[in-house]
């Protein structure tokens, strides 16, 4: 059968990125982490000093997502996109009509052929709104600042699970209250909360919800 696009939506540490990488994998199809895009704009804006919306925008057209590591202008920005610093300020920088004007066009160029898992805040309701399979995916918030902390810690950052449950819970509330495609499960999204699965079990629970839809679909 022809190869879906699927969607991952969710908030702040469900285990998008990780269960797409192991969902793309397992599948064979290409992967796009949408919030390392955001996040790469948001090093640039930081680094450099860019505030202006419309300069903002120009730097966009410079990003370069291949599967795992990001550029932009040729430099290899991904060792600094979970930085602190980026984590407090990507809220407001996504939160730009204009900014998501164009980081959706090259998506939706990315996701054209289909056979991709895309993981984002947005695109189930607003990328891809015809995107064959679309889940939501969510844990607690205690759960996923616990996750959270663990990956930060394992890379060397001295953080505690109280600042980042708190930084968490401030940064759902900042994505799903903006006025440009909040953060919102979307009509037609499974829901699908792991708190109490492992990454492989998430992907195991989505290839059934793919099977499900699409009976001839084989993984
Ligand atoms: O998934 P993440 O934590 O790396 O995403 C970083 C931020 O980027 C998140 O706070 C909201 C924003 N984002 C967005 O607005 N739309 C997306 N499709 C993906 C991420």
């Amino acid at each position: 059968m022809r190869k879906l696009s699927i969607a991952i939506d969710g908030p702040a540490g469900a285990g998008k990125s990780s269960v797409s990488k192991i969902l793309a994998a397992r599948l064979g199809y290409a992967y796009l982490d949408t919030g390392a895009m955001y996040r790469a704009v948001t090093y640039e804006v930081l680094s450099k000093g860019i505030f202006d919306e419309i300069e903002i925008v120009l730097m966009i057209n410079k990003i370069d997502k291949d599967a795992m590591l990001v550029f932009v202008d040729g430099e290899d920005v991904t060792p600094f996109l979970r930085t602190a610093d980026v984590s407090a300020h990507v809220s407001w920088v996504s939160a730009m009509a204009g900014v998501r004007r164009a980081m959706v066009k090259i998506q939706r160029k990315q996701a054209e052929k289909g056979g991709i898992v895309l993981d984002g805040r947005d695109i189930g309701t607003t990328v891809l709104p015809n995107a064959d399979v679309k889940i939501f995916l969510t844990a607690s918030a205690h759960t996923r600042a616990i996750r959270r902390c663990m990956e930060l810690a394992a890379a060397g950052q001295d953080v505690t699970p109280e600042g980042i449950e708190e930084d968490i819970e401030k940064r759902d509330y900042q994505d799903s209250h903006r006025a440009v495609s909040p953060l919102r499960q979307a009509d037609d999204a499974v829901l699908l909360d792991n708190g109490d699965l492992t990454l492989e079990e998430t992907a195991d629970a989505i290839i059934s919800i793919c099977r499900e839809k699409f009976p001839g679909f084989d993984a």
